[in-house]
């Protein structure tokens, strides 16, 4: 179909999808930072992204974090001041209140936020883990926040090698979300993709595991070698809204 829906359309494009989402008896969402940037966290690759000044290998690898610790904790630690204060916006709670009616059946996050399971939702896969938790990199005991932000040393092995617990790249993504996500997307009859440029794998190659009907909201059109069956252009929060009228 690949039929694309924006602007005016997207009303139109809400109510297909609600009917989709209530003619699928397994469905899962698939979320990446645009779906979090109604919340003020940056994405990466869009037009204010954080990969527009910055090069991700320089600072998200895992080849900088054993050579570089200084300037791996300094964009940790501005990435998680970030997050002080920001809250799930209405579209992460309609997700959520979607899961309590039985309508979806999990969330495959590339967000490192937490910000799906702050507003309820309970069958959540982080793709690329949490940074809102510590661990040290030498002897894995877990860390304080606290100490990584103040750069304290591994209370347990006195290693300087505290580190959120977010997939660097270089660094393979948690076998136990992984694995889950892929049982669901192989499984489900509808996959939704919400805010993601579908520029990472192993991520950008989940979709090809449905048989199902796959759904693109995004503010922007993604290359991707697999078909939408249809595209809602536009931001995911007012889109989720528009969608939620239909589905109430
Ligand atoms: N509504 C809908 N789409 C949005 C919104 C919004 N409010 N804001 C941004 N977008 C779109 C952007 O236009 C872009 O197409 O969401 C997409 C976000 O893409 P990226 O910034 O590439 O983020 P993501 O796909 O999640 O990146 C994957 O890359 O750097 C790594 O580990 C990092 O998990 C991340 C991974």
């Amino acid at each position: 179909m690949n039929t694309i829906f924006k602007g005016d359309s997207i009303n139109k494009g809400a109510r297909i999808l609600a009917n989709m989402i209530k003619d699928s008896g397994i469905t899962v969402i698939l979320t990446g930072a645009g779906m979090d940037t109604e919340s003020n966290i940056p994405d990466f690759r869009g037009r204010d992204g954080w990969w527009k000044n910055i090069d991700p290998r320089q600072v998200a690898s895992i080849y900088t974090f054993d050579r570089d610790y200084p300037l791996f904790h300094e964009f940790y630690s501005m990435r998680i001041k970030i997050l002080e204060g920001v809250e799930p916006h209405e579209g992460h709670y309609i997700l959520a209140d979607l899961e309590k009616k039985g309508l979806i059946d999990s969330i495959a996050t590339q967000n490192v936020s937490g910000l799906h399971s702050r507003a309820g939702s309970n069958n959540v896969y982080e793709l690329h883990g949490n940074i809102r938790t510590i661990r040290c990199n030498q002897c894995n005991n877990e860390g304080k926040l606290e100490d990584f932000l103040a750069g304290k040393d591994c209370s347990f092995c006195n290693n300087k090698a505290l580190r959120p617990n977010v997939v660097l790249f270089g660094e393979a993504l948690p076998m136990d979300a992984w694995s889950r996500a892929e049982e669901d997307i192989k499984k489900s009859q509808l996959l939704i993709i919400i805010g993601t440029s579908l520029e990472v794998y192993p991520v950008s190659y989940l979709p090809i595991l449905t048989k199902g009907k796959i759904v693109l909201i995004n503010n922007e059109d993604v290359n991707a070698n697999y078909e939408f069956d249809i595209k809602l252009i536009g931001k995911a929060g007012e889109i989720l809204k528009e969608l939620d009228k239909y589905i109430a």
